[in-house]
Protein backbone atom coordinates (compact mmCIF):
# COMPACT_ATOMS: atom_id res chain seq x y z
CA UNK A 1 0.00 0.00 0.00
CA UNK A 2 3.18 2.40 -0.31
CA UNK A 3 2.35 2.96 -4.02
CA UNK A 4 -0.87 4.76 -2.78
CA UNK A 5 0.60 6.46 -0.12
CA UNK A 6 3.34 7.72 -2.42
CA UNK A 7 0.91 8.27 -5.03
CA UNK A 8 -0.83 10.47 -2.70
CA UNK A 9 1.70 12.48 -1.58
CA UNK A 10 3.32 13.10 -5.33
CA UNK A 11 0.06 14.52 -6.86
CA UNK A 12 -1.05 16.37 -3.84
CA UNK A 13 2.21 17.96 -3.39
CA UNK A 14 2.02 19.41 -7.20
CA UNK A 15 -1.43 20.26 -6.70
CA UNK A 16 -0.26 22.65 -3.81
CA UNK A 17 2.46 23.70 -6.00
CA UNK A 18 0.62 24.56 -8.99
CA UNK A 19 0.47 28.48 -9.24
CA UNK A 20 -1.83 28.66 -12.12
CA UNK A 21 -4.69 26.94 -14.69
CA UNK A 22 -1.97 25.22 -16.65
CA UNK A 23 -0.27 23.61 -14.00
CA UNK A 24 -3.35 22.08 -12.38
CA UNK A 25 -4.29 20.80 -15.56
CA UNK A 26 -0.86 19.21 -16.65
CA UNK A 27 -0.92 17.54 -13.03
CA UNK A 28 -4.82 16.68 -13.34
CA UNK A 29 -3.48 14.77 -16.54
CA UNK A 30 -0.23 13.41 -15.15
CA UNK A 31 -2.63 11.84 -12.22
CA UNK A 32 -6.12 10.90 -13.71
CA UNK A 33 -5.81 12.03 -16.80
CA UNK A 34 -6.20 8.90 -19.40
CA UNK A 35 -2.53 7.80 -18.87
CA UNK A 36 -2.20 9.21 -15.61
CA UNK A 37 -0.43 7.12 -12.90
CA UNK A 38 -3.92 6.92 -10.72
CA UNK A 39 -5.55 5.90 -13.73
CA UNK A 40 -3.35 2.99 -14.80
CA UNK A 41 -3.05 1.97 -11.17
CA UNK A 42 -6.82 1.68 -11.16
CA UNK A 43 -6.71 -0.12 -14.46
CA UNK A 44 -4.26 -2.55 -13.20
CA UNK A 45 -6.61 -3.82 -10.36
CA UNK A 46 -8.18 -6.51 -12.63
CA UNK A 47 -4.82 -7.95 -13.10
CA UNK A 48 -4.50 -8.10 -8.93
CA UNK A 49 -5.97 -11.37 -6.79
CA UNK A 50 -9.53 -10.49 -5.13
CA UNK A 51 -7.13 -10.22 -1.77
CA UNK A 52 -5.02 -7.37 -3.79
CA UNK A 53 -8.20 -5.75 -5.08
CA UNK A 54 -10.48 -5.49 -2.41
CA UNK A 55 -7.43 -3.83 -0.13
CA UNK A 56 -5.74 -1.42 -3.48
CA UNK A 57 -9.83 -0.64 -4.99
CA UNK A 58 -10.88 1.14 -2.29
CA UNK A 59 -7.82 3.10 -1.59
CA UNK A 60 -6.95 4.39 -5.14
CA UNK A 61 -10.90 5.12 -5.79
CA UNK A 62 -10.38 7.53 -2.38
CA UNK A 63 -7.41 8.41 -3.55
CA UNK A 64 -8.71 9.45 -7.00
CA UNK A 65 -11.59 11.62 -5.48
CA UNK A 66 -9.79 12.99 -3.23
CA UNK A 67 -7.34 14.52 -5.97
CA UNK A 68 -10.40 15.57 -8.13
CA UNK A 69 -11.68 17.76 -5.06
CA UNK A 70 -7.88 18.77 -4.12
CA UNK A 71 -7.86 20.12 -7.60
CA UNK A 72 -11.21 21.23 -7.43
CA UNK A 73 -10.36 23.54 -4.50
CA UNK A 74 -7.34 24.51 -5.79
CA UNK A 75 -8.85 25.77 -9.19
CA UNK A 76 -11.20 28.07 -6.83
CA UNK A 77 -8.42 29.21 -4.55
CA UNK A 78 -6.50 30.24 -7.58
CA UNK A 79 -9.79 32.55 -9.24
CA UNK A 80 -10.27 34.00 -5.99
CA UNK A 81 -6.55 34.74 -5.58
CA UNK A 82 -6.88 36.33 -9.29
CA UNK A 83 -9.95 38.51 -8.35
CA UNK A 84 -8.04 39.67 -5.24
CA UNK A 85 -5.14 40.58 -7.16
CA UNK A 86 -7.84 42.53 -9.93
CA UNK A 87 -9.43 44.17 -7.40
CA UNK A 88 -6.46 45.10 -5.60
CA UNK A 89 -5.11 46.44 -9.13
CA UNK A 90 -7.88 47.93 -10.26
CA UNK A 91 -8.92 50.06 -7.35
CA UNK A 92 -10.17 53.44 -8.06
CA UNK A 93 -9.64 56.28 -5.84
CA UNK A 94 -13.48 58.52 -6.67
CA UNK A 95 -12.37 61.10 -4.52
CA UNK A 96 -9.40 62.14 -6.23
CA UNK A 97 -10.12 65.48 -8.47
CA UNK A 98 -10.02 64.96 -11.90
CA UNK A 99 -7.57 65.75 -14.14
CA UNK A 100 -7.41 69.61 -15.58
CA UNK A 101 -9.02 69.25 -19.02
CA UNK A 102 -7.32 72.12 -21.45
CA UNK A 103 -10.27 74.79 -20.87
CA UNK A 104 -9.88 77.55 -23.58
CA UNK A 105 -10.61 81.14 -21.92
CA UNK A 106 -12.62 84.36 -22.86
CA UNK A 107 -10.44 87.16 -24.17
CA UNK A 108 -11.02 90.27 -22.83
CA UNK A 109 -12.61 91.71 -25.55
CA UNK A 110 -15.64 88.95 -25.56
CA UNK A 111 -15.89 89.93 -21.45
CA UNK A 112 -16.29 93.13 -21.99
CA UNK A 113 -18.11 93.29 -24.71
CA UNK A 114 -20.25 91.15 -22.76
CA UNK A 115 -20.44 93.55 -19.55
CA UNK A 116 -21.43 96.50 -21.75
CA UNK A 117 -24.31 94.50 -23.46
CA UNK A 118 -25.16 93.40 -19.54
CA UNK A 119 -25.11 97.21 -18.41
CA UNK A 120 -26.65 98.54 -21.45
CA UNK A 121 -29.46 95.95 -21.50
CA UNK A 122 -30.43 96.48 -17.91
CA UNK A 123 -30.36 100.76 -19.59
CA UNK A 124 -33.02 99.15 -21.67
CA UNK A 125 -30.65 99.18 -25.04
CA UNK A 126 -31.31 96.14 -27.33
CA UNK A 127 -27.98 94.73 -29.46
CA UNK A 128 -28.23 95.77 -33.15
CA UNK A 129 -25.53 93.89 -36.04
CA UNK A 130 -24.53 95.49 -39.43
CA UNK A 131 -22.14 93.85 -42.15
CA UNK A 132 -18.15 94.72 -41.89
CA UNK A 133 -18.14 94.98 -45.51
CA UNK A 134 -20.04 98.29 -45.67
CA UNK A 135 -20.76 100.65 -48.60
CA UNK A 136 -20.09 103.74 -48.48
CA UNK A 137 -22.89 105.27 -48.48
CA UNK A 138 -23.53 103.27 -44.96
CA UNK A 139 -20.35 104.24 -43.60
CA UNK A 140 -19.96 107.67 -44.84
CA UNK A 141 -22.91 109.37 -46.98
CA UNK A 142 -25.35 108.82 -44.56
CA UNK A 143 -23.68 109.90 -41.54
CA UNK A 144 -23.02 113.08 -42.95
CA UNK A 145 -19.82 112.49 -44.42
CA UNK A 146 -19.76 113.94 -47.47
CA UNK A 147 -17.30 112.46 -49.97
CA UNK A 148 -14.90 115.31 -49.79
CA UNK A 149 -15.10 115.63 -46.32
CA UNK A 150 -11.91 115.31 -44.37
CA UNK A 151 -12.82 112.13 -42.11
CA UNK A 152 -13.26 109.69 -44.84
CA UNK A 153 -9.39 110.71 -45.20
CA UNK A 154 -8.76 110.74 -41.66
CA UNK A 155 -10.57 107.51 -41.01
CA UNK A 156 -7.12 105.56 -43.53
CA UNK A 157 -10.11 103.82 -44.80
CA UNK A 158 -9.72 100.05 -45.93
CA UNK A 159 -11.97 100.05 -49.69
CA UNK A 160 -12.75 96.60 -51.26
CA UNK A 161 -10.89 95.97 -54.47
CA UNK A 162 -13.18 96.31 -57.38
CA UNK A 163 -12.03 94.75 -60.92
CA UNK A 164 -12.25 97.11 -64.20
CA UNK A 165 -15.68 97.59 -65.22
CA UNK A 166 -17.23 96.93 -62.01
CA UNK A 167 -19.79 99.33 -61.27
CA UNK A 168 -21.10 98.63 -58.24
CA UNK A 169 -20.81 101.34 -55.35
CA UNK A 170 -17.57 101.26 -53.31
CA UNK A 171 -17.51 99.04 -50.66
CA UNK A 172 -15.20 99.72 -47.45
CA UNK A 173 -14.27 97.72 -44.50
CA UNK A 174 -16.34 99.95 -42.00
CA UNK A 175 -14.22 102.41 -39.99
CA UNK A 176 -16.75 102.30 -37.07
CA UNK A 177 -19.68 101.17 -35.78
CA UNK A 178 -21.96 104.13 -36.62
CA UNK A 179 -23.68 102.55 -39.55
CA UNK A 180 -25.55 100.37 -37.81
CA UNK A 181 -27.07 103.13 -36.16
CA UNK A 182 -28.38 104.00 -39.97
CA UNK A 183 -29.10 100.54 -40.72
CA UNK A 184 -30.54 99.59 -37.11
CA UNK A 185 -33.38 103.05 -37.82
CA UNK A 186 -33.93 101.50 -41.30
CA UNK A 187 -34.85 98.13 -40.00
CA UNK A 188 -37.11 99.01 -36.71
CA UNK A 189 -37.69 102.74 -37.59
CA UNK A 190 -38.06 104.51 -34.40
CA UNK A 191 -38.25 105.07 -31.05
CA UNK A 192 -34.96 102.94 -30.54
CA UNK A 193 -32.63 102.42 -28.00
CA UNK A 194 -29.79 100.04 -29.21
CA UNK A 195 -26.30 99.17 -28.45
CA UNK A 196 -23.95 97.63 -31.46
CA UNK A 197 -20.58 96.28 -30.61
CA UNK A 198 -18.51 95.12 -33.34
CA UNK A 199 -15.26 94.90 -35.55
CA UNK A 200 -14.21 98.23 -36.75
CA UNK A 201 -10.90 98.73 -39.39
CA UNK A 202 -8.97 101.38 -40.20
CA UNK A 203 -4.95 101.35 -41.82
CA UNK A 204 -3.24 102.02 -38.81
CA UNK A 205 -0.65 100.26 -36.57
CA UNK A 206 1.37 101.15 -33.38
CA UNK A 207 0.92 100.47 -29.53
CA UNK A 208 -2.24 101.54 -29.18
CA UNK A 209 -3.63 101.05 -32.99
CA UNK A 210 -4.54 98.00 -34.89
CA UNK A 211 -6.05 97.55 -38.08
CA UNK A 212 -8.58 95.86 -36.57
CA UNK A 213 -10.19 97.00 -33.28
CA UNK A 214 -14.01 96.76 -31.71
CA UNK A 215 -16.05 100.00 -30.95
CA UNK A 216 -19.43 99.87 -29.07
CA UNK A 217 -21.90 102.80 -30.86
CA UNK A 218 -24.97 103.59 -28.77
CA UNK A 219 -28.14 105.29 -30.28
CA UNK A 220 -31.44 106.42 -28.78
CA UNK A 221 -34.13 108.13 -30.62
CA UNK A 222 -37.48 109.47 -29.17
CA UNK A 223 -39.24 112.23 -29.39
CA UNK A 224 -37.84 114.24 -26.18
CA UNK A 225 -34.85 112.46 -25.52
CA UNK A 226 -31.85 115.21 -24.70
CA UNK A 227 -28.30 115.88 -23.82
CA UNK A 228 -29.20 115.05 -20.01
CA UNK A 229 -30.06 111.70 -20.44
CA UNK A 230 -26.86 110.77 -22.57
CA UNK A 231 -25.43 112.06 -19.56
CA UNK A 232 -26.83 110.00 -16.92
CA UNK A 233 -26.71 107.11 -19.31
CA UNK A 234 -23.07 107.37 -19.88
CA UNK A 235 -22.46 108.03 -16.00
CA UNK A 236 -24.72 104.84 -15.15
CA UNK A 237 -23.00 103.08 -17.80
CA UNK A 238 -18.92 104.12 -16.72
CA UNK A 239 -20.11 103.35 -12.74
CA UNK A 240 -21.42 99.80 -13.61
CA UNK A 241 -18.22 99.53 -16.01
CA UNK A 242 -15.34 101.07 -13.51
CA UNK A 243 -17.12 99.33 -10.53
CA UNK A 244 -16.54 102.78 -8.94
CA UNK A 245 -19.63 104.40 -8.03
CA UNK A 246 -17.95 108.26 -7.91
CA UNK A 247 -17.09 108.32 -11.73
CA UNK A 248 -16.86 111.77 -13.03
CA UNK A 249 -17.43 112.73 -16.79
CA UNK A 250 -16.63 116.17 -18.12
CA UNK A 251 -18.34 116.76 -21.39
CA UNK A 252 -15.89 118.62 -23.99
CA UNK A 253 -17.31 120.42 -26.81
CA UNK A 254 -16.51 118.56 -30.21
CA UNK A 255 -17.58 117.96 -33.54
CA UNK A 256 -18.27 115.20 -35.27
CA UNK A 257 -20.06 115.24 -38.54
CA UNK A 258 -23.11 113.26 -37.41
CA UNK A 259 -24.13 114.97 -34.29
CA UNK A 260 -24.94 118.71 -33.04
CA UNK A 261 -24.05 119.40 -30.70
CA UNK A 262 -21.38 116.87 -30.13
CA UNK A 263 -18.84 116.05 -27.08
CA UNK A 264 -15.67 114.11 -26.07
CA UNK A 265 -16.02 112.57 -22.64
CA UNK A 266 -13.66 112.32 -20.57
CA UNK A 267 -13.55 109.93 -17.39
CA UNK A 268 -11.25 111.75 -14.16
CA UNK A 269 -9.11 109.27 -13.57
CA UNK A 270 -4.98 108.99 -11.85
CA UNK A 271 -2.51 106.77 -12.22
CA UNK A 272 -0.48 105.58 -8.90
CA UNK A 273 2.44 103.53 -9.12
CA UNK A 274 1.35 102.77 -12.96
CA UNK A 275 -2.35 101.93 -11.47
CA UNK A 276 -4.88 103.26 -13.55
CA UNK A 277 -7.51 104.76 -10.34
CA UNK A 278 -11.12 106.01 -12.22
CA UNK A 279 -13.24 108.42 -9.53
CA UNK A 280 -9.95 109.60 -8.59
CA UNK A 281 -7.04 112.26 -8.91
CA UNK A 282 -6.28 114.79 -11.48
CA UNK A 283 -6.18 113.45 -14.91
CA UNK A 284 -8.79 113.18 -17.61
CA UNK A 285 -9.20 110.33 -19.83
CA UNK A 286 -10.81 110.57 -22.88
CA UNK A 287 -13.17 106.98 -23.28
CA UNK A 288 -15.29 108.73 -25.80
CA UNK A 289 -17.32 110.91 -28.95
CA UNK A 290 -20.91 111.76 -28.50
CA UNK A 291 -23.84 114.07 -28.88
CA UNK A 292 -27.04 114.69 -30.56
CA UNK A 293 -27.37 112.77 -33.56
CA UNK A 294 -27.79 115.29 -36.46
CA UNK A 295 -31.00 116.03 -38.28
CA UNK A 296 -29.43 114.97 -41.66
CA UNK A 297 -28.41 111.43 -40.30
CA UNK A 298 -32.00 110.60 -39.25
CA UNK A 299 -33.33 111.82 -42.54
CA UNK A 300 -31.05 109.65 -44.35
CA UNK A 301 -32.57 106.84 -42.28
CA UNK A 302 -36.14 108.28 -42.65
CA UNK A 303 -36.77 109.41 -39.27
CA UNK A 304 -38.25 112.51 -39.70
CA UNK A 305 -36.16 115.28 -37.87
CA UNK A 306 -38.97 117.44 -36.93
CA UNK A 307 -40.72 114.67 -34.36
CA UNK A 308 -37.60 112.47 -33.39
CA UNK A 309 -34.49 113.39 -31.79
CA UNK A 310 -31.59 111.31 -29.87
CA UNK A 311 -28.12 110.79 -28.65
CA UNK A 312 -25.43 108.52 -29.88
CA UNK A 313 -22.03 107.75 -28.72
CA UNK A 314 -19.26 105.46 -29.72
CA UNK A 315 -16.71 104.17 -27.43
CA UNK A 316 -13.44 101.63 -28.03
CA UNK A 317 -13.96 98.41 -26.55
CA UNK A 318 -10.12 97.45 -26.62
CA UNK A 319 -9.51 100.75 -25.10
CA UNK A 320 -11.60 100.04 -22.38
CA UNK A 321 -10.69 96.46 -21.75
CA UNK A 322 -7.01 97.63 -21.77
CA UNK A 323 -8.02 100.49 -19.24
CA UNK A 324 -10.31 98.48 -16.65
CA UNK A 325 -8.09 95.41 -16.63
CA UNK A 326 -4.26 96.68 -17.05
CA UNK A 327 -3.25 95.52 -20.06
CA UNK A 328 -0.94 97.24 -21.62
CA UNK A 329 -0.13 96.75 -25.50
CA UNK A 330 -2.88 96.30 -27.65
CA UNK A 331 -1.35 94.85 -30.18
CA UNK A 332 -0.90 91.65 -28.16
CA UNK A 333 -4.96 91.19 -27.70
CA UNK A 334 -4.70 89.81 -31.47
CA UNK A 335 -1.14 87.98 -31.42
CA UNK A 336 -3.28 84.71 -30.45
CA UNK A 337 -0.66 84.36 -27.97
CA UNK A 338 -1.91 81.24 -26.07
CA UNK A 339 0.34 82.40 -22.33
CA UNK A 340 -1.17 85.99 -22.83
CA UNK A 341 -4.62 84.60 -23.21
CA UNK A 342 -4.36 82.38 -20.20
CA UNK A 343 -2.97 85.40 -18.52
CA UNK A 344 -5.83 88.09 -19.20
CA UNK A 345 -8.80 85.69 -20.15
CA UNK A 346 -12.09 84.82 -18.01
CA UNK A 347 -13.45 81.64 -17.20
CA UNK A 348 -16.12 80.27 -19.85
CA UNK A 349 -19.06 80.18 -16.75
CA UNK A 350 -18.34 83.86 -15.02
CA UNK A 351 -21.04 85.61 -17.18
CA UNK A 352 -21.23 89.29 -16.29
CA UNK A 353 -24.36 90.07 -14.78
CA UNK A 354 -25.27 92.90 -12.67
CA UNK A 355 -26.28 91.30 -9.93
CA UNK A 356 -23.53 88.88 -9.86
CA UNK A 357 -20.79 91.16 -10.13
CA UNK A 358 -19.73 93.04 -13.67
CA UNK A 359 -16.56 91.52 -13.64
CA UNK A 360 -15.94 88.49 -11.16
N1 LIG B 1 -17.79 107.06 -35.05
C1 LIG B 1 -16.85 107.80 -34.24
C2 LIG B 1 -15.45 107.26 -34.47
O1 LIG B 1 -15.32 106.20 -34.96
C3 LIG B 1 -17.19 107.68 -32.78
C4 LIG B 1 -18.45 108.39 -32.46
C5 LIG B 1 -18.43 109.70 -32.10
C6 LIG B 1 -19.66 107.74 -32.55
C7 LIG B 1 -19.59 110.38 -31.79
C8 LIG B 1 -20.84 108.40 -32.25
C9 LIG B 1 -20.78 109.74 -31.87
O2 LIG B 1 -22.03 107.81 -32.30
O3 LIG B 1 -21.96 110.39 -31.56
O4 LIG B 1 -14.51 107.91 -34.14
Amino acid sequence: MNDVADLRAKHLAAIAAAGDEAALEEVRLAAIGKKGEVALALRGLGAMSPEERQVAGPALNALRDEIVSALAAARAALSDAALSARLAAEWLDVSLPPRPAAQGTIHPVSQVMDEMAAIFADLGFAVAEGPQVEDDWHNFDALNIAPEHPARQEHDTFYMARAGGDNRPPHVLRTHTSPVQIRAMQAGGVPIRVIAPGRVYRADYDQTHTPMFHQLEGLAIDRDVTMANLKWVLEEFCRAMFEVDGVELKFRASHFPFTEPSAEVDIRCSWKDGQLRIGEGDDWLEILGSGMVHPKVLASAGVDPDVWQGFAFGLGVDRIAMLKYGIPDLRAFFDSDLRWLRHYGFAALDVPTLQAGISR
